[in-house]
């Protein structure tokens, strides 16, 4: 079947470049909470958007280990983040009083110190549907629990078998996927089309989902927020590439997006009442997020229709390089750093929204 010829699958697969990966940036960076952290950990699941630099590890063209990608971090330099700063699981870290960056578990030399306080298992690329985090070799949301897993062993060998069960049952798990799925070349191609309409393709996503969050909750996970899928049509690239003339909203996405996310309400319910001992909470963005794009100055952006990098329109991972001529003067003023990602001003905008409004939930 000829569905896409490889050259365009390519450059799509370019634009839907995702996530990152980071070098280990531990201890030094994480400062001394004299506090008493709100919860003990955190652990990430997830693609780019949690992703802090497991892709560095990785074979695939999905990665942000140079610049411009980490030019406005801490060190300034590149860590496998796909962003030009921190991304929404170090602030979150932060807010909880954990520590200031949430590392990568691919990353070399993890401490104890830093198993025990939380890592991300997210992989730039990934999504809920295999044929997603196949088609951008990126890590698959099957691989991260058997990640998770082994991970489990280390803080048992760290912690005991008591005090580790004790520490995964109150460690905060945030899980965020669905945006690759959508962005993918499979899913603007015939193959997608005639085998699943809108409705039942988020029915498929949410399956994995569910799943996913199911299995977490045998391994012992008992506080857990999913992130629905954003408003991912009007992001840069997609409106490059399937916006029209106009770079309006692509509207199959955000269609979908909407679908599963309200399915997803309902099925968090459905979840909880069969495991009452565990705290599930979807966290959802794409209101907020719409808004954000739609109205920046409101919340103290003016650009939301490009990227910082390059020409803005379709430059993500591998195209937002050092031969990238332009970055844009001010990042300030944007929302979107590549064509995909936020910048980590939006993140930190973003972060502030979710915990105002769901980390009670979490907390408590
Ligand atoms: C990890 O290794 C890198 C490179 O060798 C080094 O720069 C960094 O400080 C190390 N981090 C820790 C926590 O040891
Ligand atoms: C809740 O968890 C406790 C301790 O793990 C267990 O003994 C109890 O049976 C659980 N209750 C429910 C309703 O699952
Ligand atoms: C960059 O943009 C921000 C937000 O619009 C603005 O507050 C700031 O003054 C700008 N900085 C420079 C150097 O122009």
């Amino acid at each position: 079947m000829k569905l896409l010829t490889t050259a365009f699958a390519f450059s799509l697969l370019l634009c839907t470049m995702q996530h990152g990966i980071a070098r280990t940036i531990s201890q030094e960076q994480n400062a001394k909470h004299l506090n008493k952290p709100m919860l003990p950990a955190l652990l990430a699941f997830g693609d780019s958007i949690f992703d802090s630099g497991n892709n560095n590890q990785l074979q695939t063209m999905l990665r942000s280990d140079f610049l411009p990608y980490g030019e406005d971090f801490i060190t300034h330099r590149p860590t496998g983040r796909f962003c030009n700063g921190r991304i929404p699981t170090d602030f979150i870290v932060s807010k909880l009083g954990i520590k200031e960056l949430l590392p990568a578990y691919l990353s070399t030399n993890l401490s104890n110190e830093d198993l025990i306080t939380g890592v991300s298992f997210a992989s730039g690329g990934t999504g809920f549907d295999p044929i997603t985090s196949q088609l951008a070799a990126a890590i698959p949301m099957t691989e991260q629990l058997e990640m998770f897993k082994k991970y489990r062993e280390k803080v048992k060998g760290i912690l005991g078998k008591r005090g580790a069960t004790e520490l995964l049952a109150q460690s905060a798990y945030l899980i965020v996927g669905g945006s690759n799925d959508l962005a993918s070349p499979y899913f603007s191609s015939p193959l997608r089309s005639s085998r699943y309409d809108s409705s039942s393709y988020a029915d498929f996503l949410l399956h994995s989902a569910s799943s996913f969050i199911q299995e977490l909750i045998q391994l012992g996970a008992r506080k857990i927020g999913i992130v629905g899928i954003p408003p991912i049509g009007c992001v840069p690239s997609q409106r490059t590439l399937q916006g029209g003339f106009a770079r309006g909203c692509a509207s199959i996405q955000n269609e979908v997006a909407q679908i599963y996310n309200s399915r997803l309400t309902k099925k968090v319910e459905e979840i909880k009442k069969r495991h009452q001992n565990t705290t599930l909470v979807h966290l959802d963005i794409y209101a907020f997020l719409f808004d954000m794009i739609e109205h920046p100055t409101k919340y103290g952006f003016e650009v939301s229709y490009i990227g910082c990098c390059g020409t803005g329109l379709l430059e993500a991972a591998l195209l937002c390089n050092p031969m990238t001529l332009t970055v844009c003067t001010n990042v300030s003023r944007y929302i979107f750093w590549d064509s995909f990602h936020p910048t980590e001003k939006a993140y930190s905008v973003l972060v502030n929204y979710i915990y105002e409004n769901y980390f009670h939930l979490l907390v408590s």
